[in-house]
């Protein structure tokens, strides 16, 4: 049973070369389940009283703060629930679209995505596989100054996720799937 999460990030739909991709990605798969989340439907910004309530202990916390969280426990459960995730990646001013960004802020999450323990910081999802769907106009996949890719593959790695491909056509997804 492979359940594949989708996550879009394009403020583009009908011509975004990110989102064709993720769908042919997904489609390769032969998934038993899928799910998608679309980033560019407006993911909130963490504020001060998010990280209060990051930062409380989840059985102190108050049902106010537990609402806080509420959107943030749904993004981490989606990519707890998933084996693999397609991500769609425009580049955006070389780096990631500020709607990945804001994604990335809910679920980097200490206790529930990863831990800090003696030896550091020790991601908690290992085992998953990503896909990323990387989509550009002037900057190459892997340039000195493709600020995205890397940012994504580390920030992957640091929640666990440390299978991570990526791929800028479709004979690359066939060679994927194969
Ligand atoms: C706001 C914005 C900023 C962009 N910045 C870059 C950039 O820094 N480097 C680049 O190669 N392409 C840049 N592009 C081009 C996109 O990466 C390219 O159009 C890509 O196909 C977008 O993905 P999409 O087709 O899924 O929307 C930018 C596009 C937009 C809309």
């Amino acid at each position: 049973m492979t359940h594949v999460l989708t996550i879009n990030s394009s403020a583009r739909h009908a011509t975004s070369a990110s989102r064709k991709l993720t769908a042919q990605i997904v489609q390769s798969l032969n998934a038993d389940i899928t799910t998608e989340r679309d980033l560019s439907q407006s993911i909130a910004h963490i504020n001060e009283a998010w990280v209060g309530a990051n930062f409380t202990p989840a059985e102190d916390r108050t049902d106010t703060q537990k609402d806080i969280l509420a959107l943030s426990d749904a993004l981490v459960d989606e990519l707890i629930a998933a084996d693999v995730i397609a991500i769609g990646l425009p580049v955006y001013n070389f780096g990631v679209p500020a709607a990945m960004k804001a994604w990335i802020d809910q679920v980097a999450r200490v206790g529930r995505t990863f831990n800090y323990t003696e030896n550091g910081p020790v991601g908690k999802l290992a085992g998953k596989k990503a896909i990323v769907a990387f989509a550009s106009g002037g900057t190459p996949l892997g340039a000195d100054y493709d600020f995205a890719s890397t940012y994504l593959r580390h920030i992957l790695g640091f929640i666990g996720i440390t299978d991570v491909s990526f791929v800028t056509s479709e004979d690359q997804i066939a060679a994927l799937a194969a």
